[in-house]
């Protein structure tokens, strides 16, 4: 018996009003006429629910571009399913609130991309900070709790303290610092945005003095910088075992990258219930589990723990999604990283331009 996935991640839509030089979205973006209606995402969430999920996390690009949103809070609550909102804040209305609020919703997570409107340009490629400002009011004011998330890199770690004190005044019960992920958007910007050891140790210190100074108000969680750690982190908790990513076109993923791996053939749910992809489907069953590892990860006495890292990241890297993950000091690999580490860390040279992240048609 495969054992019953935890989360759900809805990405209702890749449509968004930010650009930014991380972005976690898939390589090729799904486009809005590409995108399953109502009716098939409330399937979806009522087969999650029949599969063992017991939370759903509305994401997208920016989900509050769909008007159908509220209603899909409700399957879910009605479903007894704990509903979680990622949102950049623009397009949060009192009324999109009210209507969010009446379905059920139970949380939020805000993002910012720095402490000031030049910093949220810098890196997204727009400067409406003030409207997360505004959502995040209206998010307090609705009662909901407010969590927030900040994507941590070279061009914003130094304003950490910064970062986190506007999150404070802002009302936030929980602050995620997720240091980037290199592989997707993130890896054409990798050279701009990979920080130096020095960088990151002064950052980390912050995190420690304002955790303590903060203790009991607002939770600060620091997500590991996987490139300054020698071993990878445990991606997803281990591919196709804790959760799954259902895109806007209805394909489903172990995780929201994995679209790029195209030597998959991902299922959809347009095709196949959901508990059939989940415990049948080839792609999910390809590196489920270890039995699929090649050395060093087959003899190691971590593969339990990391499962061999993360699989996209072994693709983007070497185009073999089932290597050992690039990170790992015991890697074949692993000078593709220690090369970008080492860059990161040289004095000279110029800060290469930022490649922003746009809609493929706005793109063309
Ligand atoms: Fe993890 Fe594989 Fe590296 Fe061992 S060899 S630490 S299992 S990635
Ligand atoms: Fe896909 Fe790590 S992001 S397995």
């Amino acid at each position: 018996m495969t054992p019953a996935p935890y989360g759900l991640l809805a990405e209702v839509t890749h449509q968004c009003p930010l650009h930014c030089l991380y972005c976690s979205n898939p390589l090729e973006l799904r486009q809005r006429d590409e995108e399953i209606g109502t009716e098939d995402w409330l399937r979806v969430i009522r087969e999650a629910a029949d599969l063992g999920v017991v939370q759903v996390h509305f994401s997208g690009g920016e989900p509050l571009v769909r008007g159908d949103l509220a209603e899909l809070v409700a399957e879910a609550r009605g479903c007894e399913l704990y509903t979680n909102l990622i949102t950049s804040g623009l397009g949060f209305t009192e009324e999109r609130a009210k209507s969010l609020v009446a379905a059920g919703l139970n949380s939020v997570q805000l993002s910012i991309q720095g402490d000031t409107a030049e910093a949220s340009e810098l890196v997204a490629a727009t400067r409406r900070f003030d409207k997360k400002r505004e959502a995040a009011r209206i998010i307090i004011d609705s009662g909901l709790p407010l969590n927030m998330n900040v994507v941590l890199h070279r061009l914003n770690l130094d304003r950490l303290d910064a970062i986190i004190g506007v999150c404070e005044s802002w009302g936030a019960e929980r602050l995620e610092l997720a240091n980037t992920q290199y592989y997707g958007w993130g890896l054409r910007n990798r050279d701009l945005l990979l920080p130096s050891r020095e960088q990151l140790g002064a950052a980390e210190e912050v995190y420690h003095r304002r955790k303590a100074e903060l203790a009991g108000r607002m939770e600060l969680l620091w997500i590991l910088p996987d490139y300054y750690e020698p071993y990878p982190k445990p991606c997803m908790g281990g591919w196709a075992r804790t959760a799954l990513t259902v895109a806007p076109d209805g394909s489903v993923y172990p995780c929201p990258v994995a679209a790029d791996i195209d030597t998959l053939d991902f299922p959809s749910v347009l095709a196949h219930p959901l508990d059939w992809i989940w415990a049948k489907s080839p792609a999910f069953q390809e590196y489920r589990g270890t039995d699929w590892m090649p050395d060093p990860c087959r003899s190691c006495s971590r593969k339990e723990i990391d499962f061999g890292g993360c699989r996209c990241q072994a693709y983007a890297l070497t185009g073999d999604a089932s290597r050992t993950d690039p990170v790992c000091t015991f890697s074949p690999d692993h000078h593709l990283v220690q090369d970008a580490v080492d860059r990161a860390n040289e004095t000279s040279g110029a800060a290469p331009e930022p490649v922003y992240r746009r809609p493929r048609a706005a793109a063309e």
